[in-house]
């Protein structure tokens, strides 16, 4: 029998980057240093990323193009793969997103694309654990939300392997 079923996640807007705990402010203020190392000579537009384990490392990135174009990559992959092939056996537990454009100020949160939630979604799947999303702007409101999976329902993923326990 046909169903109508609604889908809904509950996230946190904060007023500034002030009003967050130290903790998420700080992965935010190296995701915001992170912006300096990117390599965007055709979108001029830098995003940086932290990424935080549960041994309490950071490991940050920024968007690398590239003349052939999808070749380059996202700051949210560069940091998250960094961050998982020096500890691969450790939880990734936060990720802070930022960017600044050289010609206008980035005044909204900015969001991860879709490949970068696929992509780091499996690692909450590989952990079991969910993982703190911070997603800000050079200024002004901040979003928390409590796991990649909520900004990605019908995500992909591969029922035997899962089932196998091997994600
Ligand atoms: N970009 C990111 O770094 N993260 C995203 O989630 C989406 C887009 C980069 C790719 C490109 O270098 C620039 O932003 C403009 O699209």
């Amino acid at each position: 029998m046909m169903k109508n079923i609604t889908h809904s996640f509950e996230f946190q807007e904060f007023g500034s980057s002030a009003e967050l705990m130290v903790s998420d402010q700080e992965l935010l203020e190296s995701a915001r240093a992170a912006t300096a190392s990117a390599y965007a000579p055709y979108s001029h537009y830098h995003v940086g990323a932290a990424v935080k384990l549960a041994n309490g490392k950071v490991f940050s990135g920024s968007n690398q193009e590239n003349m052939a174009f999808p070749a380059g990559l996202c700051a949210e992959r560069v940091a998250v793969f960094a961050a998982s092939s020096n500890f691969p056996d450790v939880a990734i537990t936060a990720i802070a997103i930022t960017a600044k454009a050289e010609t206008f100020e980035v005044t909204e949160p900015v969001p991860p694309c879709g490949m970068c939630r696929q992509a780091i979604v499996e690692y909450e799947m590989k952990f079991n654990q969910n993982i703190r999303i911070i997603l800000s702007g050079e200024k002004g409101k901040v979003l928390i939300i409590d796991g990649m999976n909520k900004l990605l329902p019908f995500m992909f993923f591969e029922i035997g392997l899962v089932n196998s326990g091997k994600k």
